[in-house]
C-alpha cells in the first residue's frame, strides 16, 4: 500500500482520541418542534443523525451517531402552515404591522442570543457536515454578520420611506410591505449561511415563516428554536421536520404559501412551483444548480491560476453552489497547468474537520463517495485519466480529490454538477470554446478568467456578461461579499441575493396616496402628528 492510501485508510480516528476540546459530549436527540409559539412534543418516527465522521471501535469503524429529530408528517406541516397563516392574518397579524424599530429589537436580541450559543452551533455544524472547525466557525461569524448588515440596511431603506413624494398633483408615500407566508428551505452545504440569508431578511420584512431545515445540518438548527420562540410573537416561525418530498407539495398545493425560498436544485423548484393552484400569486427567491467554468489562458499567471482554481474547485471538498465545477485551459499550458495543479492538489491537508489547517474532510452525503467514482469511471471509458496520483481513492464518507484530463463532451463530468471533490479538465486552441461551452450550458451563474492580456479579457468579459451573473478576473468564483448581488441565468436562480436585494425580494413597494388639496393635507397632518398609521408616518430609525 503507498504511503497516501495508507494514510487514508487511517483517516478516522478511536473515538476516544478524538480531543476533548472537539468532542461533541452527548448526542443531541430533539423530540419538539416549534409550532404556533409552542415548543410541540413530539413521540413519533425520528431520523437519527450521523456524522460524516466515522470512528474505530470495537465493532470496527461506525458513523458517529451526533443524535436524532423528529420526522414530522402531514398534521404537524398543516399545524405550521396554519399557525404562519394566522400569524400573518392577511396583513393584520401583530408581526406584520408591529413598526420596523420594534422588529429590529425582536431581531437584535435574537441575535444575542444565538451569539451566545456559538460554541454549539459551529461543533453541530462542523459535525453534521463535516465542514471544518476553521470554516464553520467562518459560516457562523458570516452570518451574524449578515444579520447586523440587513438591520442597517432596513434602517436606511426605512429612512428614506420616512418622506412623501409630491408628483404631478399627487402626494404619496412608498414603502416596502411583507408579502404573506414564506417557505424557507435551505441547502446542507451552508445549512446556517446560506437559510439565514433567507429567512432573516424575510422575517424582517414582517413575513411569518415556514422553516424546513436541511437533510443535513438539521440538528444545528435546534438550539435556536427557543429563541426563535422567546424572541418573536408566536406563529411568526414555524417549523417543519420530516421528509420535504412527503410534506411540502400538500403545503404549495394549498395555495397559502405566497413565497417560496429555496437553495437547491432547479428540479425540486420546478416541481415545487407547479403545485401551487395559482403560479401568478407565488414570488420565487431560488439558488439552483450551477456549473462555474474556470478558463485559463495562455498568458495566465500559472501560479495564480493554480492557487485560485484550487479555492475555486476545492473549498469546502467542491461542495459549494459557486465552485469551480469545469476548467478550460489553453492547450499550450494544459501540461504545465496540470501538472501545478495536481502537485497543489495533493499538498492540501485531508483529515477530520476539527484538525489545523484541514482542507479535505468527510463528505456528509452517503452516497457521494460512489457517485463520484462513477462519474471518473464514465470519464475514463470515454478517454480521460486522473493526474494526480491518489486521486479517486476513497474509504467511507472520504473521498480523496481528483483531477481528471482531458475531459470532453462525452462525459457526464462535462455537464453535470458534481458538488464534490472531482475537478474536470478540459483544453482549448480558440476562445470561441469555452465561450460555446457557457452558451450549450443549462447554467448560468459565474465563471472566473485567468489571463493578462487586456484585449482578450475584455472580448471574454463583454461575450459573458450577457450569459453568466458574475465575471471573476484572476480570481475564484464566489458568493461574496455580501453586499453583491448574488443570482444567476438559465436554471442557476431566480430573483437576486444580497443583503440589500433580499430585502426587496421578501417585500412588495407599497403606496398611500392623495390628491394635493388643503382637506385631504390636513388629513394626513393629523394622522402623522398624532401617530395614528403605522404605515403614514415621518419617524425616522436612528
Ligand atoms: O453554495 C453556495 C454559496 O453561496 C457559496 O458561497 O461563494 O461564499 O462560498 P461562497
Amino acid at each position: 500500500m503507498n504511503p497516501l492510501t495508507q494514510r487514508i485508510q487511517n483517516i478516522f480516528p478511536e473515538g476516544n482520541a478524538i480531543p476533548e476540546a472537539f468532542r461533541l459530549q452527548e448526542p443531541l436527540h430533539q423530540r419538539e418542534m416549534l409550532i404556533n409559539g409552542e415548543m410541540v412534543p413530539w413521540n413519533g418516527t425520528v431520523q437519527e443523525v450521523h456524522s460524516p465522521v466515522f470512528v474505530k471501535n470495537d465493532q470496527g469503524l461506525e458513523r458517529l451517531l451526533i443524535g436524532s429529530y423528529p420526522l414530522a408528517g402531514q398534521a404537524e406541516a398543516d399545524a405550521a402552515l396554519e399557525a404562519a397563516v394566522q400569524a400573518f392574518d392577511n396583513g393584520r397579524g401583530e408581526w406584520p404591522t408591529m413598526p420596523i424599530s420594534e422588529r429590529i429589537a425582536c431581531m437584535d436580541k435574537f441575535t444575542g442570543r444565538m451569539i451566545e450559543m456559538k460554541d454549539e452551533i459551529v461543533r453541530l455544524l462542523m459535525y453534521e457536515i463535516g465542514k471544518s472547525l476553521a470554516d464553520s466557525t467562518k459560516e457562523f461569524d458570516r452570518t451574524v454578520e449578515y444579520i447586523y448588515d440587513t438591520i442597517d440596511m432596513l434602517k436606511d431603506l426605512d429612512r428614506n420611506s420616512s418622506r412623501f413624494r409630491i408628483e404631478q398633483g399627487i402626494i404619496g408615500q412608498i414603502r416596502r410591505s411583507p408579502l404573506g407566508v414564506v417557505l424557507c428551505m435551505g441547502p446542507f452545504n451552508y445549512p446556517l449561511n446560506e437559510t439565514y440569508t433567507t429567512l432573516i431578511p424575510a422575517l424582517l420584512m414582517g413575513n411569518t415563516m415556514l422553516f424546513k431545515p436541511p437533510k443535513h445540518g438539521t440538528l444545528l438548527h435546534y438550539p435556536m428554536l427557543k429563541a426563535f420562540q422567546e424572541c418573536f410573537p408566536k406563529g411568526v416561525l414555524n417549523t417543519l421536520y420530516g421528509r420535504g418530498s412527503t410534506v411540502v407539495p400538500a403545503l404549495m398545493e394549498s395555495g397559502k404559501i405566497n413565497v417560496l425560498t429555496l437553495i437547491g436544485s432547479s428540479r425540486v423548484a420546478n416541481d415545487l412551483k407547479k403545485l401551487h393552484p395559482k403560479v401568478n400569486r407565488l414570488r420565487a427567491v431560488l439558488g439552483l444548480d450551477a456549473k462555474n467554468l474556470g478558463i485559463v489562458l495562455e498568458d495566465a499567471d500559472i501560479d495564480l491560476a493554480v492557487k485560485e482554481c484550487i479555492l475555486g474547485t476545492l473549498s469546502f471538498n467542491g461542495q459549494r453552489c459557486t465552485a469551480v465545477k469545469i476548467l478550460m485551459v489553453h492547450e499550450n499550458i494544459a501540461p504545465v497547468f496540470i501538472e501545478k495543479f495536481s502537485a497543489a492538489v495533493n499538498a492540501l491537508p485531508f483529515g477530520m474537520p476539527w484538525e489545523k489547517g484541514v482542507t479535505i474532510t468527510p463528505l456528509p452525503e452517503p452516497n457521494k463517495p460512489a457517485y463520484l467514482a462513477d462519474l471518473v469511471a464514465d470519464a475514463e471509458k470515454h478517454g480521460a485519466s486522473v493526474q494526480n496520483e491518489g486521486g479517486g481513492s476513497s474509504y467511507e464518507s472520504f473521498y480523496f480529490p481528483a483531477v481528471l484530463y482531458p475531459v470532453n463532451d462525452k462525459m457526464k463530468i462535462y455537464r453535470e454538477e458534481q458538488f464534490g471533490p472531482v475537478i474536470p479538465i478540459a483544453s482549448f486552441k480558440n476562445i470561441e470554446e469555452p465561450i460555446q461551452y457557457m452558451i450549450d450550458s443549462p447554467h448560468g451563474q459565474q465563471v472566473s478568467i485567468f489571463g493578462r492580456n487586456t484585449d482578450e479579457i475584455a472580448h471574454l468579459v463583454d461575450q459573458l456578461v450577457n450569459l453568466v451573473s458574475r465575471v471573476n478576473i484572476n480570481a475564484q468564483c464566489q458568493r461574496g461579499p455580501d453586499t453583491f448581488p448574488f443570482t444567476g441565468r438559465k436554471d442557476s436562480a431566480e430573483g437576486t441575493l444580497s443583503v440589500e436585494d433580499a430585502i426587496r425580494s421578501f417585500s412588495i413597494r407599497t403606496v398611500v396616496s392623495t390628491k394635493e388639496t388643503e382637506e385631504n393635507k390636513d388629513i394626513l397632518n393629523e394622522i402623522i402628528e398624532n401617530h395614528k398609521s403605522q404605515f403614514l408616518s415621518t419617524k425616522f430609525i436612528f
